[in-house]
């Protein structure tokens, strides 16, 4: 009885042994086979990529995607600075957020040679002449400057879709020179779009390389050093949760002066021959009036040491350049362009309980010094268009919605310019004295 059980035991053993080598023989093959087809479908497909690759080499397709209101394709990162600029970890850099036409890029290169950080900048492209896009895709290719400091954005106005644009890549960067491109650029028309400056302006910021922006013009030109000595007095007061932002001051120089870049050049030039002065200071006082000009220059020419004054929100058509974290309120994208739009952000700055202190040591220069009123009166005869003042009560309404308490603090967002000169107010938000204080870095 046991020997016919290990008979049977013996032959179940020997099957199962046998059907064991058998299927290892099958897994065997099977994996071959396998491993046979995979390195076939590889292979078939690396070709096809290739050879797809070698025919769109000379080609690129640029996807741009609607903004939420449907009225503008965005592509962010459309190339990328390589450096990042953080050269210390527990530092965040500043970036400079700028917006341009194709007909101002020009200026970038004023930019890129004199700002030492990261520069975000969006680009307002006509798609039906994909020849710029190109174009700006080559500059960043081939200008060693422009590739290390600049991130750009493309916008351009939705037309029922947000199509790739296709654009040809065939150029040769050997044969690159920045003047030639300059020139070319200047001799750009502007196009009859009408340019929608804070959706500009948003995106810029959107895409920056860090979390804190100094929001600027493409034509101003920094003091010497200004990202480095900015990034020490941002990283302290622009941490996105203390409600401050930074105000930088800005002046004109002559046109066909050289531009200064140093506190002592710059009071040379306001003080002794007057081929500097503060920005707008005639034409426009109540958007660009900053107070304490005399101690500014005296702290900014004693010392190195940066310090941040507290200086008060005066009227709602004051447009201060600021620096300004992510976290902080955007510019609102429904008001026109002209329109006072960057006047919006100052006010619902204000609005939102935000504090402006300006920093010493740092300033910037617009080119040429404006002396007719044309763009005052561009901006009263805008203040007429019943769609703009629409628009501009909404805004209104909406920093009551969202702001209530602070309605008397920050003047009204009032449309009518008395005589030239908006009604002062001295609103300080916190206590007064607090802007006494100097932050030295
Ligand atoms: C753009 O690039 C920066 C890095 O330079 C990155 O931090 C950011 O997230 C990118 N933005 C978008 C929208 O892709
Ligand atoms: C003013 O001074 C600057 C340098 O300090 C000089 O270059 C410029 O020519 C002067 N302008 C006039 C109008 O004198
Ligand atoms: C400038 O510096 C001198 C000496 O360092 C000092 O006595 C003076 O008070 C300073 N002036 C201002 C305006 O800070």
């Amino acid at each position: 009885m046991s020997d016919i059980l290990s008979a049977a035991t013996e032959y179940h053993r020997k099957e199962y042994n046998n059907f064991g080598r058998l299927l290892r023989i099958y897994q065997r093959k099977r994996f071959l086979r396998n491993l046979f087809f995979s390195v076939l479908v590889s292979v078939c497909l690396i070709a096809l990529v290739h050879h797809n690759s070698t025919q769109l080499e000379d080609s690129l397709s640029v996807h741009l995607e609607p903004t939420d209101h449907f009225r503008y394709c965005i592509q962010y990162n459309f190339t990328r600075s390589y450096d990042n600029f953080r050269v210390n970890a527990d530092l965040e850099p500043v970036t400079l957020a700028m917006h341009s036409s194709i007909d101002f890029l020009h200026y970038m290169f004023d930019q890129v040679t004199t700002w030492e950080g990261a520069i975000s900048l969006s680009v307002f492209i006509d798609r039906n002449v994909p020849e710029y896009l190109s174009y700006l895709y080559r500059i960043h290719d081939c200008d060693e400057d422009v590739r290390r400091h600049v991130s750009f954005h493309i916008v351009t106005i939705f037309d029922m879709v947000c199509d790739p644009i296709v654009i040809q890549k065939t150029w040769d960067c050997s044969l690159y020179l920045r003047e030639d491109t300059i020139n070319y650029l200047r001799s750009i028309r502007r196009s009859g779009f009408i340019y929608p400056i804070n959706v500009m302006r948003n995106v810029a910021r959107r895409g920056a390389q860090s979390k804190i922006h100094i929001l600027s013009d493409i034509e101003m030109v920094f003091s010497l050093d200004a990202e480095r000595l900015l990034t020490r007095v941002a990283n302290k007061l622009v941490t996105g949760k203390k409600k401050i932002v930074l105000v930088i001051r800005r002046f004109e120089v002559e046109d066909g002066l050289d531009v200064p870049r140093t506190a002592e050049k710059l009071y040379d030039m306001f003080l002794t021959n007057r081929s500097v002065v503060e920005f707008h200071a005639k034409l426009f006082p109540e958007g660009h009036f900053i107070p304490y000009i005399n101690s500014w220059f005296e702290e900014s020419l004693n010392s190195t040491k940066i310090r941040a004054r507290g200086v008060p929100y005066s009227n709602s058509f004051w447009e201060p350049q600021v620096v300004i974290h992510a976290y902080d309120p955007m510019h609102d994208e429904t008001i026109p362009t002209r329109h006072r739009d960057h006047q919006a952000l100052a006010y619902e700055l204000c609005r939102a309980g935000y504090r402006f202190f300006v920093v010493t040591n740092i300033f910037n220069v617009h080119r040429g010094i404006k002396k007719s009123t044309t763009f005052l009166d561009n901006e009263v005869a805008r203040l007429g268009q019943e769609a703009n003042l629409l628009r501009s009560r909404i805004f209104f309404r909406r920093m009551n919605l969202l702001y209530p308490t602070t309605y008397l603090k920050c003047a009204r967002w009032d449309n009518r310019k008395v005589a030239g000169r908006a009604r002062q107010f001295t609103s300080f938000n916190g206590k007064q004295n607090e802007f006494n204080t100097e932050y030295g870095f």
